[in-house]
């Protein structure tokens, strides 16, 4: 059976991007893979965190992931952190990666644009963390959104470097990206994806946001002034998004939603998009109230981190064996 990993920032409630680009698709895939699922917090603190903010963001996103359908009894899930051979093969991994590859990335480039005095190093060294996660359990599919494929492609060259230079231990992961919904755009300037750490709360849906609110949001969402429900990316940017989000919320094809939209204007079309994204998100959010709650929560995330770091051990000690580091006894 063929391995996957990939990982969510505790950094804010996840939005309606992270469901439809990621966690949507994970929940497939535990059937027919050995799956695991991380609460990357040692990623989260690249910028900085408020302590108790954090602490509530990770237990938050473990639940949504058993709320969105994650079920431990099929898939590993656990917290980064809870884990120590991903900070300690990071580091080695950070020892074969060079400074010019890490300040090519685009999203350190995005996140230093002011000026490099107040980043911390932890947001250039975060690549080669995010490959150690993912090379640690031989993972052979790693699924994530379009923004990630960069860092993928990384991973993949590190592995590969490590084989090459050390010795061969280091699976070389495949990158998969859905077809559609891969970059769900802000609802305020749709040529810029949905991020949970948007100002503008206007330009987000928070998987745990209310009717009220998906409600006002998509209908206060940047369309066009042409009134005509098209799928057109380059010219009409925001219908598209609303149309992709809808497809992938109803299961209707976008070409059937443009048909049954042609001479309905944007006030009908946005607030079927909203009765739509409600209905995706209203039974999670029930699931979520009940789990956050409880110690059965805590119980999964015990029992991922004993899985997780016996298995991880295992890679951590070939690529120390690998580089010479320690005794051999
Ligand atoms: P993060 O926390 O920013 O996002 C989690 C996942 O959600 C996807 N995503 C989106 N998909 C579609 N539309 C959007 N607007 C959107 N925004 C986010 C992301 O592509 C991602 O799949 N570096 C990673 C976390 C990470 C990781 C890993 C992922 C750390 N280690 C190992 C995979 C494997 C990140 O910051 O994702």
């Amino acid at each position: 059976m063929k391995t996957i990993f990939s990982g969510i920032q505790p950094s804010g409630t996840l939005t309606l991007g992270n469901y439809l680009g990621a966690l949507k698709h994970f929940v497939d895939l535990q059937n027919d893979y050995n799956c695991y699922f991380c609460v990357v917090d040692e990623h989260a603190i690249t910028v900085p965190q408020d302590r108790l903010q954090l602490r509530e963001n990770i237990r938050s996103l473990a639940a949504l992931y058993i709320a969105s359908g994650i079920d431990v009894s099929k898939s590993t899930l656990f917290i980064q952190s809870e884990v120590p051979e991903h900070t300690q093969l990071g580091w080695m991994l950070q020892c074969v990666s060079y400074i010019g590859e890490l300040e090519r990335m685009t999203q350190f480039k995005d996140k230093s644009q002011g000026g490099k005095e107040g980043v911390t190093s932890g947001l250039l060294t975060y690549p080669p963390l995010m490959a150690a996660d993912i090379l640690l359990y031989k993972t052979d599919i790693v699924p994530v959104g379009e923004d990630q494929k960069q860092h993928l492609e990384l991973t993949r060259n590190l592995a590969q470097r490590f084989n090459n230079k050390y010795n061969d231990i280091f699976t070389v992961p495949e990158v998969s990206i859905p077809k559609v919904g891969a970059r769900i755009m802000s609802l305020q300037e749709p040529t810029n994806k949905m991020s949970k750490s948007d100002a503008n709360q206007k330009a987000f849906i928070s998987m745990l946001d209310d009717e009220k609110k998906i409600l006002k949001k998509v209908k206060s969402a940047v369309t066009d002034s042409e009134g005509v429900v098209k799928y057109d990316k380059e010219n009409k940017p925001g219908v598209a998004n609303l149309l992709t989000i809808y497809s992938i919320c109803s299961g209707i094809s976008v070409e059937d939603l443009e048909e049954k939209y042609q001479n309905t204007g944007y006030g009908v079309f946005k607030e079927d998009v909203a009765q739509a994204v409600i209905a995706t998100l209203k039974p999670i959010q029930e699931r979520y109230d009940q789990l956050i709650q409880s110690d059965e929560l805590d119980d999964m995330l015990d029992q991922g981190a004993n899985h997780a770091s016996f298995q991880a051990n295992k890679m951590l000690k070939k690529a120390k064996k690998a580089m010479g580091l320690g005794r051999v006894r």
